[in-house]
């Protein structure tokens, strides 16, 4: 007996046509754009949805890109990852190549590739919708681009066919916005929130539907994957646990998968806390994770605001008599160390208004953080 019935649907890039409990946002952003939905161009449109990992931002703006594609002939959705595509120059010639434009883009700089750009949708008819995903890459290295990527087609006396659907991890990401940005986005943030033990219950289910032969996967086993991906809320956790855990099964023969499969791929995803790991680590990020280790031990709290570990970080780097980086670097050293399993970056109510970022180690208590890193950090002064 086999295992996958269609093993790539649990794979990272498959969109699944459905995202049970995203259902009133993919509505929303129905509702944003409705006139491009009916394939007429209006003012243009400009979206912020922010959400910690796994929350389904980049789904749920991809699959509004299938449904906006086939609800009018002339709609376009380009999907752009902001942390490669880091340049509005970048980006023009992504969207350029998306679109199979006849548009030569060598030798133009980008404010010209967009107005030729600009020209071809109005004499085609056509409308898009750029999904800028990684947004914070775009607008720490090209912050007069985004500027500029927002205004484009925005002449007066022409219709809007250019809208942005821009996505973040980052709760402040408004706050790094110039006045003018910020403007632009302010009226349309969604905030995804992570996902709860229910809703988690659904989309493995979903997914396992989707993917294994019916009665392959045990409750137990799903239920253990929930419980597991419920620490954080997070929905990619769950559907790589449900991969690897099939992986486990058709690998030993098995017939269902079973918990045992589950707790494999799952120490088979963040191999706890592993000096290895560390060792990709950079000054500025093994400062960081100090910092935080440090303050979630003093404040004796489970979680540190982002503007909490910032003023630590900086105390951290006095010690070692480097100067501090910009907050907008800090910002992509702790993405990187969310991507490395290190950190835990969530969103969560600010004192006055809107969202924060906070941040936590996840599995790893604060005290072997400080000592090894200080240990990593005083042998390589050391050196
Ligand atoms: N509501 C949902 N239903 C089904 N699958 C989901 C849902 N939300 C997220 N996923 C899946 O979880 C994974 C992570 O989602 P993704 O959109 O990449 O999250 P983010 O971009 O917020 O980090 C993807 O495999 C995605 O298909
Ligand atoms: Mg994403």
């Amino acid at each position: 007996m086999r295992i996958f019935k269609s093993e790539e649907k649990l794979s990272p890039e498959y969109v699944p046509p459905r995202l049970p409990h995203r259902e009133k946002e993919l509505s929303l952003l129905e509702t944003f754009f409705s006139s491009y939905m009916a394939g007429r161009p209006a003012v243009s449109v400009r979206v912020l949805i922010v959400g910690a990992v796994g929350t389904g931002k980049t789904a749920l703006s991809k699959l509004f890109g299938r449904k906006l594609e086939k609800s009018s002939s002339q709609a376009r959705y380009i999907h752009i990852n902001c942390r490669i595509h880091t340049t509005l120059s970048s980006i023009l010639k992504k969207i350029v190549e998306e679109l199979g434009a006849p548009i030569p883009s060598r030798g133009l700089a980008a404010e010209e590739l967009g107005a030729k750009l600009v020209d071809l949708l109005e004499r085609k008819k056509m409308l898009t919708v750029i999904g800028l995903d990684e947004f914070d890459g775009f607008l720490h290295s090209d912050p007069r681009g985004v500027y500029t990527l927002l205004r484009l087609g925005e002449e007066a006396d022409r219709e809007a066919r250019v809208s942005i659907i821009a996505i973040s991890r980052n709760a402040e990401i408004l706050e790094e916005m110039d006045e003018s940005v910020r403007g632009v986005f302010q009226a349309g943030v969604i905030y995804l929130e992570e996902y709860n033990h229910r809703q988690l219950a659904d989309i493995v289910e979903y997914r396992c539907s989707e993917a294994l032969y019916p009665g392959v996967m045990t409750e137990e086993a799903k239920n253990l994957i929930v419980e597991m991906a419920s620490e954080s809320g997070d929905a990619r956790y769950a559907v790589e646990l449900l991969w690897r855990a099939g992986k486990y099964a058709e690998n030993e023969g098995a017939t269902r998968v079973v918990p045992e499969h589950v707790r494999k791929a799952a120490a088979s995803i963040y191999p706890s806390i592993k000096r290895e790991v560390l060792t990709y680590v950079s000054r500025h990020e093994k400062f960081l994770l100090l910092a935080a280790a440090r303050l979630l031990l003093s404040s004796g709290k489970s979680h540190i605001s982002s503007t909490e570990l910032y003023q630590a970080y900086k105390v951290v780097c006095e010690e070692f008599g480097a100067p501090a980086r910009a907050y907008t670097r800090f910002w992509e050293h702790m993405q990187r160390l969310e991507d490395l399993g290190l950190i835990r970056i969530k969103l969560g109510k600010g004192e006055s208004h809107g969202r924060k970022s906070f941040i936590t180690l996840p599995g790893i208590p604060a005290s072997i953080m400080v000592r090894e890193i200080s240990a990593l950090l005083e042998s390589a002064e050391g050196e």
